[in-house]
């Protein structure tokens, strides 16, 4: 494989699960030193292993996003192990499902605290750095292409990823000439832990066949897009929205 992102260190939030993990297991096996963040530290230090094995350099640290006094601290350890941060994946996120009348003050604030304004000030965090050592950066947003439709029970979650989309866009439009390329991947349904169950039973599989074509992704169908926006090939892509979702921002059929 291709290690185009040698002598490069990347830093993924939400890695000890689903499509974060994912990401950090596919930007070492690119050749990037990879600093791993979450709340769940068994998890992380079993990725570690898995990607030391795998001949990969990884450091995971403890970061809840919602805390934003840990957020500086979480990356100065990453820089410390691996060496200043040049490609952000910001990708924690959460779903806390209820319908619109019932959401509570607690869920709401999860969702957001979580998806948007963890995501602003670890982006922010990363951004200064880059500036402070003139340095190329990247930064990906990882969104949904629940930004662009809106579904029952998902709707405090869906305000929060079009508000990450516009976040994107401010973000490029002020970074871009500190040489930070700042972009949203929004994935469509892709299986994980978090939702494999749900395509199983007959509410999921009802909902599938609405689907312009019925299936979910893998977390590797973000592979080719992920690799453009974060490595050498995504030099002249900045404050760009990008679906990988199968047609599913369309409509339904
Ligand atoms: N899977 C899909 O179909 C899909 C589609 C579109 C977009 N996405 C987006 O992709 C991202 C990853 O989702 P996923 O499907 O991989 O779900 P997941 O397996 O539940 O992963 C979510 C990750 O976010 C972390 N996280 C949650 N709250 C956090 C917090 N307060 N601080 C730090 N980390 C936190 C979790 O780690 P800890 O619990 O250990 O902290 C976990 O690693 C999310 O932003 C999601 O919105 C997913």
């Amino acid at each position: 494989m291709e290690q185009e992102l040698a002598g490069k260190v990347a830093f993924v939030t939400g890695a000890s699960s689903g499509l974060g993990a994912h990401f950090a297991r596919l930007l070492a096996s690119r050749g990037a030193k990879v600093g791993i963040a979450a709340r769940r530290q068994e998890r992380l230090s079993d990725l570690v292993a898995e990607i030391t094995a795998a001949g990969g350099t990884a450091h995971a640290v403890s970061l809840d996003v919602t805390d934003i006094a840990a957020i500086d601290p979480a990356i100065d350890a990453v820089e410390q192990a691996l060496g200043p941060v040049d490609i952000l994946i910001n990708n924690s996120g959460v779903t806390v499902p209820n319908a619109l009348h019932r959401i509570t003050e607690s869920e709401y604030d999860q969702v957001l605290d979580t998806n948007l304004k963890g995501a602003f000030f670890v982006a922010q965090s990363v951004a200064k750095r880059l500036m402070a050592r003139k340095g190329e950066g990247r930064i990906v947003n990882i969104s949904s292409t629940l930004a662009h439709r809106v579904i029952g029970q998902l709707s405090i979650y869906c305000m929060s990823k079009i508000a990450m989309d516009q976040m994107t866009k401010a973000m490029a439009l002020e970074w871009a000439r500190h040489g930070i390329n700042i972009n949203a991947l929004c994935p469509g349904y892709i299986e994980t832990e978090m939702n494999a169950d749900y395509w199983q039973t007959d509410a999921g599989k009802a909902f599938l066949s609405r689907f312009p074509r019925p299936r979910v992704g893998v977390p590797a169908d973000l592979d080719g897009m992920l690799m453009v926006l974060a490595g050498p090939s995504g030099r002249f892509i900045n404050g760009s929205i990008v679906s990988v979702d199968d047609g599913f921002a369309v409509g339904f059929k």
